[in-house]
C-alpha cells in the first residue's frame, strides 16, 4: 500500500495540493480499485493485478488533465446513494445533501414534491427513496441531463416522473405541489476566472451560470410561479449562491412568502432557504 500512494504522489504532486491529493489517494485506492479501507489505513501489504494497475496508470493520467475523479470512477455517491454522472450532468455537491436532509425533517413524507432543475436527480432521486409514499416529478431542461437522471432513478429504484421544462418560459398550469425544491444555476460569469480547471472544462456550463446582471433569475421566476403551483402552506427550498442569501431572502418576502430561514452549509456559508406561501 505504501508504494502505491507513493506512486500516487509522485504523479500527481505537482498538479494538486497535498490535501487533495490526500483525498484522491483514498478514493483511487477503496473507489477505483476496490482495496479495503482498512487495509487502506493500516497501509497494509497489497498486491494489485496486472489490470488494476493499467486501470490506476490511466486514471492517474487522466487525473492530470484534471478530469474530475467522480468522471472517472463514472459516479458519485449522494445522501447515501450512487449516481451515474457525466459531462451532461452537475456533478452531486456535498451541500446539496444538507438541503436533502432538511426537507426530509421537515416533510410529512407524503407530499408532492417538484424538484427544477434536477441533472443527475440526486436531490429528487434522494428524496422519493427517504420518502417513498410522496409523489415525485422533476425536470430540466436538457434532454441528457434527465437520460442521466432516468438512469439513475432506475438503478436506485425509485419513481420519479421527469419532464423536460424550460423554467424560464414554463406557463403553470393546475398543477400543484406541497415542496418545490431547486439548486439552479446560480454562479455568475464573472466568476469563471476563479474558477477550478476541472469545473469549468467538465461541468456542463447550462448547469453553472446565470447572466452577471441577474444572479437571482432562477429564484425569482421559480418563486414566482410557485405562488400558483404550490399549495396554500407549500413550501420552497433553494440552494444559493452563498453571496446572496439576503437578496434571496428579501425577494422572497416581497413576494409574500413566510417562515423564511436561511441556513448555512457545513463549510459555515449561507447555502440554502427555505420559505413557506401564506395561507390566505
Ligand atoms: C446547478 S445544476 C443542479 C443539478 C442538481 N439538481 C444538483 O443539485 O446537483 C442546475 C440544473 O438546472 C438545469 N437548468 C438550466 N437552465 C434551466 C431551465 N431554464 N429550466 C430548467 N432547468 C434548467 C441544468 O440543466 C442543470 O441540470
Amino acid at each position: 500500500m505504501k508504494e502505491i500512494l507513493q506512486h500516487i504522489r509522485t504523479k500527481l504532486g505537482s498538479y494538486y495540493t497535498t490535501g487533495e491529493v490526500t483525498a484522491l489517494s483514498r478514493i483511487l485506492a477503496t473507489e477505483l480499485l476496490e482495496i479495503k479501507e482498512s487495509t487502506y489505513f493500516l497501509k497494509d501489504p497489497v498486491s494489485l493485478t496486472h489490470e488494476q494497475q493499467q486501470q490506476l496508470d490511466k486514471a492517474l493520467e487522466r487525473l492530470q488533465e484534471h478530469t474530475p475523479i467522480q468522471h472517472i470512477l463514472g459516479y458519485e455517491n449522494f445522501s447515501g446513494l450512487r449516481f451515474k454522472v457525466n459531462s451532461n450532468v452537475l456533478i452531486p455537491r456535498p451541500e446539496t445533501q444538507e438541503l436533502v436532509a432538511w426537507i426530509e425533517s421537515e416533510a410529512n413524507g407524503k407530499e408532492r414534491i417538484l424538484d427544477i432543475g434536477t441533472g443527475s436527480g440526486c436531490i429528487a432521486i434522494s428524496l422519493a427513496s427517504r420518502l417513498p409514499h410522496s409523489t415525485v416529478e422533476a425536470w430540466d431542461i436538457s434532454p441528457e441531463a434527465l437520460a442521466v437522471a432516468q438512469e439513475n432513478s432506475r438503478i436506485n429504484n425509485t419513481r420519479v416522473i421527469f419532464n423536460q421544462r424550460d423554467i424560464l418560459t414554463y406557463c403553470p398550469t393546475n398543477e400543484q405541489f406541497d415542496i418545490i425544491v431547486s439548486n439552479p444555476p446560480y454562479i455568475k460569469e464573472e466568476e469563471k476566472e476563479a474558477m477550478e480547471a476541472n469545473v469549468l472544462q467538465w461541468e456542463p456550463h447550462l448547469a453553472l451560470f446565470v447572466p452577471d446582471n441577474d444572479p437571482l433569475l432562477f429564484y425569482r421566476t421559480i418563486a414566482k410561479k410557485a405562488i400558483t403551483m404550490l399549495v396554500p402552506g407549500g413550501s420552497i427550498y433553494f440552494e444559493i449562491n452563498r453571496a446572496y442569501g439576503k437578496e434571496t431572502c428579501e425577494m422572497l418576502a416581497e413576494l409574500g412568502y413566510s417562515n423564511i430561514e436561511l441556513r448555512k452549509d457545513f463549510a459555515d456559508n449561507d447555502r440554502m432557504v427555505r420559505a413557506v406561501l401564506r395561507v390566505i
